[in-house]
């Protein structure tokens, strides 16, 4: 069973990629640059195609030989359910005997674009009558990652969101093992897993465990919707995408991001993994 994998070369496809090589999976990897294959390859994919999420023709050529998807589709973009669609009309022609559609936890929170975009283009899939498996992740632990460089030589743990807020982080590498069950295993077709990680913690808890693990202490501190902006304008994000960013941190601001981790627990057969193990991970890398 040949799986198309698509974003293959992002952060979560790189780590779904390896959590599907692990579980002895065929992948073929969706890619726009052929440079990035020897990379994929060695993580574990088996072949690649050359396309683009916003050409349907090569979207098309990509599914020969393929039996099911597993399709990640590019943060916040704009044409997110156009782009589904593509992907969902030619695994129907193609007759794919599974989609596996990565969205997000709480799609319907309408009031982020991206949630709702991801809500429309689940509708769009469960209506297509293609046998479906659909993941709603909650945000990563690994958002840490890019500011740990920061955290280790500011000593402040800097997040746009009131210190006190919780949230459900899970650890992306369980979440793509997760994907990966989900993708080659039985039993998970008509299913939509809500995945959240086990502890719900505040920036200021995160805070707490990061100076438990380095033996020293590191302060939680709110960054402003302007200093977000000024940031993201900085390292060059479009003006949608500062957009997004800022509605999307206003709105997790007001509502926080909980999540319950029966789902992934239940999934993965074992404890979801807990942010400490995770920032040891990250501190002895
Ligand atoms: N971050 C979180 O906490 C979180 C939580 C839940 C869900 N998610 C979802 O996870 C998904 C992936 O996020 P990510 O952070 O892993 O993304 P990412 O690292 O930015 O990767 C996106 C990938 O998409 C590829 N891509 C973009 N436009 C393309 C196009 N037109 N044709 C072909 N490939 C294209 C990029 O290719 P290049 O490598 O060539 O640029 C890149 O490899 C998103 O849908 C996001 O909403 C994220």
């Amino acid at each position: 069973m040949t799986i198309l994998l698509t974003a293959a070369n992002g952060r979560t496809g790189r780590a779904v990629l390896k959590a599907l090589a692990n579980a002895g999976a065929e992948v073929k990897v969706f890619v726009r640059d052929e440079g990035q294959w020897p990379a994929l390859k060695e993580l574990g994919a088996a072949s690649f195609a050359l396309g683009d999420m916003e050409y349907a023709s090569t979207i098309d050529a990509a599914m020969d030989s393929c039996d099911g998807i597993i399709h990640i589709g590019p943060p916040m973009h704009p044409n997110e359910v156009e782009i589904t669609g593509r992907f969902i009309g030619a695994a129907r022609s193609h007759g794919l005997s599974r989609f596996v559609y990565y969205s997000v936890m709480h799609p319907l929170r309408r009031a982020v674009r991206h949630h709702r975009l991801k809500l429309d283009a689940e509708e769009e899939l469960i209506e297509s009558g293609l046998p479906y498996t659909i993941l709603q992740p909650i945000r990563y632990m690994q958002h840490l990652a890019m500011i740990w460089k920061k955290v280790l030589d500011t000593g402040v743990h800097a997040m746009p969101f009131n210190v006190d807020l919780k949230f459900n982080v899970a650890d992306l590498r369980d979440l793509a093992e997760a994907t990966a069950i989900a993708a080659t295993q039985p039993g998970h077709l008509y299913a939509t897993y809500e995945l959240a990680g086990p502890e719900a913690l505040s920036q200021r808890d995160m805070a707490g465990v990061i100076s438990r693990v380095l033996g020293r202490e590191i302060r939680a501190e709110a960054v402003s919707l302007q200093q977000v902006e000024k940031n993201a304008r900085a390292a060059g994000a479009s003006d949608d995408r500062v957009t997004q960013m800022l509605t999307m941190n206003e709105h997790y601001d007001q509502f926080g991001f909980h999540g319950n981790p029966n789902v992934l627990r239940w999934i993965l057969g074992r404890e979801p993994n807990t942010y400490e193990n995770y920032v040891k991970r990250l501190a002895a890398r």
